[in-house]
């Protein structure tokens, strides 16, 4: 099998391929005209193909290049999405070796991490990646929402002025953050015309400056300049049932988040009903009189539901060294003086196992001391073995070590409450992007 990246004059045959792979209302030449354009993380320079002995396409992916926050650490990510083989190729191990030269050519080119969204998570968990991440879907009434002095700050975005401050205002929330990846001006411009599935080319320059159609009603905080905003869909149905869908919210300070609570709870007249994907740290149903959604049946006996957990991106660590280097290990400052030795079985990658001996950085801001750990005189406090996908997962933060271990996924040798700490991480794993 010939694996490499796609030349222009196989678009029509690459498009066909994700087709009949990804069936949906995207024809072929929708598809082609994508990867001529560029889409939203990128076009045909993304694309590896793997052609069998007889010269068929027998296969197709892209890896994107991205940058994404770990615990607040900014790093090269592949964001691996659209891996597609021919019927006629299935069940022989190509989809997994196309994966394996996606993390080859990242690994090349210097990333660090990772993404993607599953079709089948244990598919991609055998090939090292591990879930990470998870959003609380909640429907509910808006007249359940507390109606936030704060909102009076709340106004629909202005384009293009409020573009940039948007833009600003989440890349400080995104560089903080425990996921999220660094958009450029395409990016937005999907986002902003809401098109976040990027499957239709769009004109960058009339979405940003207003001009472009947009499905989704904008609105930011703005108190001496945009502190959050707010993208929401309204979805169309019968008085009663009408629907606002955040698709998006992002804001700084709780002053901001109050202030887009209360924008929606101020729209109950028009819209009854809202759909919300929250994040774990909002604490979404705090804010709600009634957490319990419209027209509910009970769960259990007694009890009643609020949200549905939902699940989707996938972490891996491709250069493990590396993310231990930048990544921010707990406890603070005064506690730092312990060793710890991470040992990851990698058969896809064998230059991630190590085991490497971690000495965390002595002041916020260094990275920390990863090195081989073979022949070191000092014995470490903690020793953690692990596969690569769990330690992905235990590295976002997602799982603790001593979870991992009692789920039979990790060895703890020593200290597994010192691991525990070490991988904290301030806030749960979010990638509002999809790819
Ligand atoms: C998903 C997809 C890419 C998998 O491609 P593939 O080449 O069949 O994948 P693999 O051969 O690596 O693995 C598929 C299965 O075949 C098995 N397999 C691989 N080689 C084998 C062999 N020599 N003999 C028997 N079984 C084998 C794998 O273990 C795997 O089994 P599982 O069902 O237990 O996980 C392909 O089905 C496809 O294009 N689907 C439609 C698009 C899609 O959903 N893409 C995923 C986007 S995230």
């Amino acid at each position: 099998m010939d694996i490499r990246f796609a030349r222009p004059a196989e678009t029509e045959e690459i498009a066909a391929l994700w087709a009949e792979a990804f069936p949906g209302k995207r024809t072929i030449a929708d598809r082609a005209r994508m990867l001529e354009t560029g889409g939203r993380y990128g076009g045909l320079e993304t694309v590896l193909v793997a052609r069998d002995a007889d010269g068929r396409l027998a296969g197709a992916c892209k890896i994107y290049r991205m940058t994404q926050h770990l615990a607040g650490a900014p790093l090269p990510m592949m964001g691996l999405a659209a891996v597609a083989v021919a019927p006629y190729a299935r069940r022989r191990g190509l989809g997994a070796t196309l994966c394996g030269a996606a993390v080859e050519e990242a690994r090349a080119r210097g990333d660090v991490l990772s993404t993607l969204y599953p079709f089948r998570p244990d598919y991609y968990e055998r090939l090292g990646w591990g879930l990470a991440g998870s959003l609380l879907r909640y429907r509910f009434r808006l007249e359940h929402l507390p109606e936030y002095d704060e909102a009076r700050h709340v106004h629909p975005a202005r384009l293009p002025e409020d573009a940039e401050p948007i833009a600003a205002c989440y890349q400080r929330v995104a560089s903080r953050s425990n996921g999220a990846i660094a958009r450029d001006r395409r990016i937005w411009a999907y986002r902003l015309a809401g098109e976040e599935l990027g499957v239709r080319p769009i004109d960058d320059e009339a979405v940003l400056t207003g001009a472009g159609p947009g499905k989704d009603r904008i609105v930011v905080c703005d108190r001496d300049g945009v502190s959050g905003y707010a993208i929401l869909r309204p979805t169309p149905g019968r008085t009663r049932e009408a629907a606002l869908h955040v698709r998006e919210l992002v804001a700084e300070t709780e002053e901001s988040y109050r202030a887009l609570i209360g924008h929606l709870a101020a729209q109950r007249d028009q819209w009854p009903l809202g759909l919300h994907y929250a994040r774990p740290e909002e604490r979404f149903e705090e804010r709600l009189t009634d957490p319990r959604p419209p027209r509910f049946t009970a769960s259990r006996s007694l009890y009643f539901p609020t949200a549905t957990v939902v699940r989707g991106p996938m972490l891996r660590v491709l250069d493990v060294p590396a993310a231990v280097r930048a990544r921010p290990l707990f406890p603070g400052s005064e506690s730092r003086g312990y060793q710890l030795v991470l040992a990851v079985q990698d058969s896809q990658v064998p230059a991630n196992e190590g085991p490497w001996r971690v000495i965390p950085a002595a002041h916020d801001g260094d990275s920390n001391v990863v090195e081989p750990a073979k022949g070191g005189a000092t014995s470490p406090e903690a020793r953690l073995q692990t596969d690569a996908a769990t330690f992905a997962r235990i590295l976002a933060g997602e799982l603790r070590a001593s979870d991992a271990e009692r789920l039979g996924r990790a060895r703890v040798e020593g200290s597994a409450r010192l691991l525990d700490s070490a991988f904290h991480a301030n806030e749960s794993f979010w990638l509002p992007d999809e790819f």
